[in-house]
């Protein structure tokens, strides 16, 4: 059995190097390719370097572009690779354009696909995650759920029972793999004066936000309200996307503390210290709840519902007085909280139930 592993954004990269490295530890018979839409060094090659993970056997290298330009030379890219390789099944994480784009090239080839962290909604059709999500769930012959939650969405809209599997998320086995190591591989993080428990940490890239003038001018206000109340250094790893539209709008960063995208042991460092996290990012919603962090999510809804149960995460939206509100409430609670995310295996699961299902389409 041949398996394809499709990959091209940061998340994707982290989140799919647990089936990677099960991959490699059974030696299967597996490529992987890149479509290549991030490529800047820091929020792409920096990742495979650290984690270890084999090159891409292919990179598309299709950059950036509108949706469509992206997706479409995504899809064909994807195709051209898949005739000439003939996988059994090609594997895809998440929600991004070259989910959707590897996805459908698969499908319309009658290859099978797997997707990893299936049966998310943010039930916000606005989000170009959203319909990517939706659409390669609906396309998809494994569907990997990370909880029962997710599940029981997939159920709701109608997909076979049989096609889903409960496995947890790969995040938690992308901690657990590489917590131990932060400690010594961490590259040096240009924020001097900080220390644990006595910084924030903040994220913010979604086009939603960043793409809109007013909410992300409000985001940027609250963290400096938050900044100014506890008299604390706010950390924000900027990524290319949002540091373009600070520029373009002529948003003034004051007094936050604006860094490059970092690596995963120094990001991981930098959650785990952080007295609290206030992000739009999917995977550093599940981190911050993994990692026992309060969250503060700058968004009105999110996919990970479970985190907002669990009580190690609360919706912000974008108004600053909001930011500044929940986020008083979420010091003011106990970090106890059960992660809903699995055991740290949903990697070895995930490959376990493709070998177990090597016929062809169902
Ligand atoms: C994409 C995903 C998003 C995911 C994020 C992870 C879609 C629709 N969006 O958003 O779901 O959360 O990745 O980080 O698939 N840029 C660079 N260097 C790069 C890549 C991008 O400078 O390597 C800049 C370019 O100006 C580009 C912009 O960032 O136009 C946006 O990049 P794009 O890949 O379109 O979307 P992301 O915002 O990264
Ligand atoms: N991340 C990182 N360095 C950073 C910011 C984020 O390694 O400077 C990691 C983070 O630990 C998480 C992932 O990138 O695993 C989240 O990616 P992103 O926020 O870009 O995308 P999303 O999860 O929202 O799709």
């Amino acid at each position: 059995m041949k398996i394809s592993i499709i990959l091209g954004t940061r998340p994707e990269i982290i989140k799919l190097s647990p089936i990677i490295r099960e991959c490699e530890k059974l030696s299967l018979d597996y490529f992987i390719i890149h479509s290549g839409q991030h490529y800047t060094f820091n929020i792409d090659e920096v990742f495979f370097e650290q984690l270890k993970l084999p090159m891409p056997k292919y990179n598309l290298k299709v950059g950036s572009g509108t949706h469509a330009e992206q997706t479409a030379k995504i899809l064909l890219g994807i195709e051209k690779v898949l005739q000439k390789e003939g996988p059994n099944i090609v594997l895809v994480e998440g929600d991004t354009n070259t989910v959707l784009a590897s996805a459908l090239a698969a499908s319309k080839l009658g290859i099978k696909i797997g997707h990893v962290e299936a049966g998310l909604r943010s039930y916000d059709r606005q989000m170009p995650e959203e319909i990517n999500r939706i659409l390669t769930d609906h396309c998809s012959d494994l569907l990997f759920a990370p909880t029962e939650k997710s599940r029981k969405i997939l159920i709701h809209e109608g997909i076979q029972e049989n096609k889903i599997f409960v496995t947890g998320n790969t995040i938690v086995d992308a901690i657990y793999q590489n917590y131990k190591k932060i400690k010594e591989k961490s590259r040096t993080i240009d924020c001097p004066g900080i220390s644990k428990n006595n910084y924030f940490l903040a994220t913010v890239h979604r086009q939603e936000n960043v793409d809109n003038k007013e909410k992300f001018r409000g985001i940027i206000r609250g963290l400096n309200l938050i900044a100014a109340k506890f008299g604390l250094q706010i950390i924000y790893p900027i990524h290319p996307r949002s540091l373009k539209q600070m520029k373009l709008f002529n948003i003034e960063k004051n007094n936050l503390h604006l860094i490059e995208p970092l690596d995963y042991f120094s990001f991981l460092e930098l959650e785990k210290n952080a007295r609290l996290i206030l992000t739009d990012s999917g995977g550093v919603q599940e981190e911050a709840c993994i990692l026992k962090v309060p969250c503060v999510t700058l968004r009105n809804n999110t996919e990970r519902p479970e985190t907002l149960e669990a009580g190690s995460n609360i919706l912000a939206g974008t108004n600053p007085h909001n930011i500044l509100l929940r986020t008083e409430y979420m010091l003011k609670k106990s970090r106890e909280w059960i992660n809903p995310f699995g055991d740290g295996n949903a990697g070895e699961r995930i490959i376990n139930i493709v070998q177990k299902n090597d016929e062809s389409r169902f």
